[in-house]
């Protein structure tokens, strides 16, 4: 009778029931934490920085020496160029050298009183753009040229090779013609590029390579702004008029301009304001660096964009970006895929074409793998 009870009472099934799901939570609980301690690497503990603590002098100030050991040593390994000593025990080291002589005095050989052609360029030296015979870091210097090119540019629409890509800077920076690919001069550019990128792997940037980024301003750059700032800080070097100044034996700029008809065409790389800003950000006024810039972000672009609204030769561009979808955010000239009108492309905000130029960009990457 009292087994019976038991038996039927009609709680019984539903307290195993709970119990047996009680054992399950506590299994899974348990095996969960052991999954946790197994593979959850524990975190490393945190190396505390150690800040070097300046010693004010008997007067209570501190020294430069103290201030400099305060700020933060930059310790990345940016590229340099390859140790000049190196050259002697290399076969090709004349033409090596003599490429290095035409990047840095190009204007001797095609400017106005050229030895090679007289005025098959505006004067400009290549070094005026690519700093330091192209070695500076992060002022547009050569360290990935070897170890990039050929490479496919959507600009051409092709693949270029090094002799197309140095062509497009006499033919666009230079305002001037191409020079012959076979020449001893394409051969020495060419040879001493291959040797400023001698030891970077194939297919790789080394830090401090082209330019460094710059953020976008929430805003259109302001060229009436840009003017002031070009009046207080470029104008001393590139004169009032921005046509640069040559020297007495009118052989080379000692200032370079920055327009007018002896500047860089409207087709070049640092006619789009994100190049322009990025360049003079981190370069100029001369003497500023990647880690000792003198302008801030907004004081870049708005002198970029004062700077890409005076007049400069024209180059006949309509072959480039054969597919304007392609068109880069900052590219000036229409017609466009994206909507946005030329204006917005020239002077932004650019944030918003960059993210829809991304979009369109994902969307022709999920059809074409729905075709293939
Ligand atoms: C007015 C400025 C200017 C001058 C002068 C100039 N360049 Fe350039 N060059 C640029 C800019 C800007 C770029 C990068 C453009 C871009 O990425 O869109 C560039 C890119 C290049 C590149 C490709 C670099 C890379 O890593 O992809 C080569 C090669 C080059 N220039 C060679 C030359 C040579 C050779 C000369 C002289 C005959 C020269 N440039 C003169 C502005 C200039
Ligand atoms: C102290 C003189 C000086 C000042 C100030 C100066 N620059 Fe320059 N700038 C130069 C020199 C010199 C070069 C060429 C560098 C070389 O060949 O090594 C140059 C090159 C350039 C170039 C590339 C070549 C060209 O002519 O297109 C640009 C762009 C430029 N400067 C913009 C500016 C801007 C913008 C400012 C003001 C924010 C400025 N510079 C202030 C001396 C100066």
């Amino acid at each position: 009778m009292e087994e019976n009870s038991k038996n039927n009472n009609p709680l019984a099934p539903v307290v195993s029931k709970l119990i047996n799901v009680i054992i399950l939570l506590m299994v899974s609980i348990i095996a969960l934490i052991i999954l946790f301690a197994v593979f959850v690497p524990a975190p490393t503990p945190k190396v505390e920085k150690k800040m070097e603590v300046p010693i004010p002098d008997k007067n209570g100030l501190f020294t430069e020496a103290a201030k400099q050991a305060l700020i933060p040593k930059d310790t990345t390994n940016y590229w340099s160029a390859p140790d000049a000593a190196t050259l002697d025990q290399d076969p090709n080291k004349d033409l090596i050298v003599y490429g290095k002589d035409l990047i840095t005095h190009t204007s001797e050989y095609y400017g106005q009183n050229g030895k090679i052609f007289k005025s098959s360029t505006n004067g400009m030296n290549c070094q005026n753009c690519h700093l330091d015979a192209g070695t500076k870091v992060f002022g547009n210097n050569y360290s990935s040229v070897a170890s990039t090119y050929p490479k496919f540019r959507a600009r051409s629409g092709a693949i270029e090779n090094i002799y197309k890509r140095v062509n497009d800077c006499f033919e666009r920076s230079l305002n001037g013609k191409a020079i012959d690919t076979l020449s001893k001069e394409m051969q020495g550019i060419v040879a001493y590029m291959k040797w400023l990128g001698k030891d970077v792997k194939k297919g790789e940037k080394p830090i401090g390579s082209g330019f460094k980024d710059l953020a976008f301003l929430d805003r259109a750059a302001d060229s009436e702004k840009g003017k002031t700032i070009y009046f207080e800080k470029c104008q001393s070097c590139h004169q009032v008029d921005g046509l640069g100044l040559m020297n007495a034996e009118k052989t080379a700029y000692t200032y370079p301009p920055l327009w007018g008809k002896n500047s860089y065409n409207d087709g070049a790389g640092l006619y789009r304001m994100s190049n322009f800003a990025k360049y003079v950000k981190y370069n100029m006024p001369l003497g500023a660096s990647h880690n000792n810039p003198q302008l801030s972000d907004e004081e870049a672009w708005d002198v970029a964009a004062f700077v890409n609204s005076q007049t400069r030769p024209k180059k006949d561009i309509k072959k480039d970006w054969p597919k304007i979808e392609e068109k880069p955010f900052d590219h000036p000239f229409g017609p466009y895929a994206d909507g946005f009108d030329e204006k917005q492309h020239k002077y932004g905000p650019y944030k918003p074409i960059k993210e829809k130029l991304e979009a369109m960009k994902k969307r022709r990457r999920v059809k074409y793998k729905f075709k293939n």
